[in-house]
């Protein structure tokens, strides 16, 4: 079946068509950076404002990118949370007009099971199930989580920041660094002449179990800390001792990924699996790849990475996710409104 991907969670407006649930058919995203790039981060009722202009000519040419017509599309899925209300709000209900205007089931999804899922989208990616049991790691600028899955929908937190997420970090380093938004790329580009060793900066806290509600402290991330170190780093001395650019940049990039190797290890350690999936924004990072990667080969363990295009926010894996049964259908898909706070494995997840 072919489906129509609608994502507008944060600052990336997305649509695209998607057959059977593993074939990119179209895949357009309409990136806000540029708007929001002047505040140093997102601003939510921009973002809402932009989605609603940018939506009904992105839907119309990701159909257009296909050879089908409106008759050819068999579902329309759309992003529930989490995310921005207001900018969800855009995203969900054009989904749910477009699907009862053209006849066809609507189907709500939930953005961290979608990013999970984009790395099925991936040539020569096994299929969800055959790749279970799985550990995922999703990095992006709003979340980082690590969740266990045995069956595709079936998934359990094993881990999550308990502040910033990995991109925030990368971002608000970059700030730091004056290297401008959004920060991974910059910080990435700024520490490839950098020497990672070249600011002393620390490694990642041991937390307390009193603050992971029940989650297990080492499988979860804090990267507050760091960034403020990075801070008083470059605040603690005079102007011609200020600490290079690039080994401030790599200094900060190490710190960050080397935090993430460490809960990802520790997962596969604690409980063995097939495939290692790492999804979002961040697995843009080469160093974070490539360490991942190592992760994986040590353990004898598959590692699975979405393609750069479906790495970032996108619709393709919205759609994607619904096209392989995931996410919320049916009667009570259409009833559903926005949860900016959804998320996955939880006991409050759906
Ligand atoms: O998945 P995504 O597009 O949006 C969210 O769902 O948040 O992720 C965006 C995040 C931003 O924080 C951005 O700085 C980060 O991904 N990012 C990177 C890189 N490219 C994007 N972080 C590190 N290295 C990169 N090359
Ligand atoms: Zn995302």
């Amino acid at each position: 079946m072919n489906v129509l991907g609608i994502e507008t969670s944060c600052d990336e407006t997305a649509a695209a068509v998607v057959a059977g649930g593993r074939a990119i058919l179209s895949n357009v995203v309409f990136s806000q950076t540029a708007i929001h790039g002047p505040y140093g981060g997102v601003v939510p009722e921009l973002a809402a404002r932009h989605h609603l202009r940018a939506l009904p000519g992105l839907i119309e040419e990701a159909r257009q990118q296909t050879t089908l017509g409106w008759e050819g599309i068999g579902a329309v899925a759309a992003t529930r949370g989490p995310g921005l209300a207001g900018a969800l709000l855009v995203g969900l209900t054009a989904g749910k007009a477009l699907a009862l205007r053209l006849g066809v089931p609507f189907v709500a999804v939930n953005h961290l099971e979608a990013h999970l899922y984009s790395v099925f989208l991936a040539p020569g990616a096994p299929a969800f199930a055959d790749a279970c049991p799985l550990a995922a790691l999703v990095v992006s600028g709003g979340h980082t989580a690590l969740v266990r899955a045995e069956q595709p929908g079936h998934y359990r937190l094993l881990g999550r920041t308990l502040d910033d997420a990995a991109g925030e970090a990368f971002d608000k380093g970059a700030q730091l660094l004056g290297l401008g938004y959004p920060g991974g790329p910059a910080v990435e580009r700024a520490a490839a002449g950098g020497d990672p060793r070249g600011l002393a900066l620390p490694r990642a806290p041991t937390l307390d179990a009193a603050d992971t509600g029940g989650l297990d402290p080492a499988l979860c991330f804090s990267f507050s800390g760091l960034k403020t170190a990075l801070r008083y780093a470059l605040r603690a001395r005079p102007p011609a001792d200020a600490p290079d650019v690039r080994d401030a940049a790599a200094s900060y990039q190490e710190a960050i990924v080397a935090a993430l190797e460490r809960g990802v290890g520790r997962a596969l350690d604690r409980a063995p699996v097939r495939t290692l999936v790492a999804a979002g924004g961040v697995v843009l990072n080469r160093r974070l790849r490539d360490g991942l990667q190592r992760l994986a080969d040590g353990r004898g363990v598959r590692l699975l990475m979405p393609e750069p295009a479906c790495c970032g926010d996108n619709a393709a894996m919205v759609a994607g996710a619904a096209g392989a049964g995931l996410g919320l259908g049916g009667a009570a898909a259409w009833t559903l409104d926005v949860c900016p706070t959804l998320s996955l494995g939880d006991a409050n997840a759906s």
